[in-house]
């Protein structure tokens, strides 16, 4: 399909600033040409961003922001804005993540006006949505989906959806060990592409790149990757070690 292939690291609340270096350093002897075969971004956390984007600078690895805010400058305490992700070296940002929706509130309407303002910032926003438990349970899986998707991606048009990334994360899958199987995953992430193409069209739906998250590990990455609608795969726990992370990513 030419689409390429993109894992992201995704370090949560992990590492200081010495072992987020520490890792870039062990990484790079690591990563060999990997990196042109697959999109890869650690994402940090926020203090860590700069030391993490220099050691990867000429690396072809990317680094990228767990979040932001949608304004540039101003009275937001504890927020970060899409133009100091920039000047720290970030290229992308996770947005949405189940994290966020859960610990801190975020909504779909804001989740859209930061996903808007990533675009006219520059950055790469990857658009996290995914059910819970009991909504897969009570048989809400696609309603939800749809309605994260309808919602958050309102204010973007169809150019900027070809480059959003949606990472289908179930809740019920991230951090517990109970990774979804690759035909769990496949079939989500067809009706996520579906989706697409009712609110954009066919084409924009189909260059869509969907990353699937929710205990990626070196011994299951491979069946889930080799799945036809897997565009990637953004990772939590397993991104820590660069060991593991590079097994992921060599299993592509
Ligand atoms: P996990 O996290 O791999 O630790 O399940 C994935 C994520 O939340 O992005």
């Amino acid at each position: 399909m030419g689409k390429k292939f993109i894992i992201g690291g995704n370090w949560k609340m992990n590492k200081n600033i010495k072992e987020s270096e520490e890792f870039a350093g062990k990484f790079l002897g690591l990563i060999g040409d990997s990196y042109k075969k697959v999109e890869i971004i650690i994402f940090p956390t926020f203090i860590s961003v700069p030391y993490v984007a220099n050691k990867f600078k000429d690396s072809g690895i990317f680094t990228g922001g767990q979040n932001m805010y949608f304004q540039d400058k101003g009275a937001f305490t504890g927020e970060i804005s899409p133009s100091m992700l920039l000047d720290a070296g970030a290229t992308h940002v996770i947005l949405g993540h189940s994290e966020r929706r859960k610990y801190f509130g975020e909504s779909n309407d804001l989740i859209a006006q930061k996903l808007q303002k990533a675009h006219d910032s520059g950055l790469k926003p990857i658009l996290c949505i995914g059910e819970t438990k009991e909504e897969r349970e009570n048989g809400l899986m696609e309603s939800v989906l749809k309605e994260q998707l309808t919602n958050s991606l309102k204010l973007i048009d169809d150019k900027q959806m070809k480059e959003t990334v949606i990472a289908y994360e179930p809740v019920w899958a991230i951090g517990t060990g109970l990774t979804a199987t690759p035909e769990q995953a496949q079939s989500a992430h067809e009706y996520i592409r579906k989706v697409l193409a009712s609110i954009f069209n066919e084409k924009t739906a189909e260059k869509v790149r969907i990353q699937y998250g929710g205990s990626i590990k070196p011994k299951n990455a491979k069946d889930l990757f080799s799945k036809p609608d897997i565009d990637g795969g953004l990772v939590g726990g397993a991104s820590l070690d660069p060991d593991s992370f590079i097994q992921i990513i060599n299993s592509v």
